[in-house]
């Protein structure tokens, strides 16, 4: 196992996911934009996030462990089993990636999602975000404990990057997470690694909340 700290300006982290895709649906209103779009975006996005850390200097890097995945425990094992399982039944007919996330929740219940496309297609949704909404939805007093997640492109499954939540995911886990009072463990995975985040705070530091009422 090993302890890694990435600095967020080098590294292409939530933060810019976030950005980026307010961005992209501030200027084209769809969060399926074409490539030249999204780079645009990017750019757009870095010079954002820049000012950002320039307000708090402890934002700047992120902490996580990675492990080979034979060297995870059984109980994780089994939650990146059935995040897996998740993944292949997506359905996904427009990106053609899936993804698969499964949620361990405090009393050993996994609820797992897959992302669901549509032809409309901002009617889809995240994967991530279907197993929660339905944790929501089945097991609204459970405490959820962490999230296994998995994103590829079927046909060159050996060789994807972990795939990591976006920014909309990590906006609904962490408000699941503050609605516990707890942190969520995020567990992102790929064929040969499994990255261990130990809350979705540290990956959403400026999370959007509204603002408390004045007294
Ligand atoms: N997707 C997820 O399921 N989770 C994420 O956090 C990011 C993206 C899905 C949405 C879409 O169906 C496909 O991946 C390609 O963007």
């Amino acid at each position: 196992m090993s302890v890694g700290r990435m600095q967020i300006s080098d590294a292409q982290f939530p933060i810019l996911y976030f950005c980026v895709e307010q961005e992209i649906t501030n200027k084209f209103g769809s969060a399926f934009a074409s490539a030249e779009e999204q780079d645009l975006s990017w750019h757009a996005a870095k010079l954002t996030v820049r000012e950002a850390l320039l307000m708090d200097e402890n934002k700047k890097t992120v902490g996580f462990t990675e492990t080979g995945r034979r060297e995870i425990s059984a109980e994780d094992h089994k939650l990146l089993a059935a995040a897996e399982h998740a993944s292949e039944q997506a359905w996904a007919p427009n990106s053609g990636f899936h993804v698969g996330a499964a949620l361990l929740l405090e009393d050993g219940t996994i609820v797992s999602g897959n992302n669901q496309e549509n032809t409309a297609y901002p009617s889809g949704l995240c994967a991530e975000r279907v197993a929660v909404f339905y944790a929501g939805a089945h097991y609204p007093q459970i405490k959820p404990i962490r999230i296994a997640v998995c994103g590829y492109h079927p046909e060159r499954k050996a060789e994807e990057k972990p795939a990591f939540p976006c920014g909309g995911c990590l906006q609904v886990l962490w408000e699941y997470q503050q609605r516990f009072n707890t942190d969520l463990e995020l567990l992102l995975f790929n064929e040969h690694k499994v990255y261990r985040f130990s809350d979705i705070g540290q990956l959403l530091p400026f999370a959007f909340r509204l603002n408390e009422p004045r007294a």
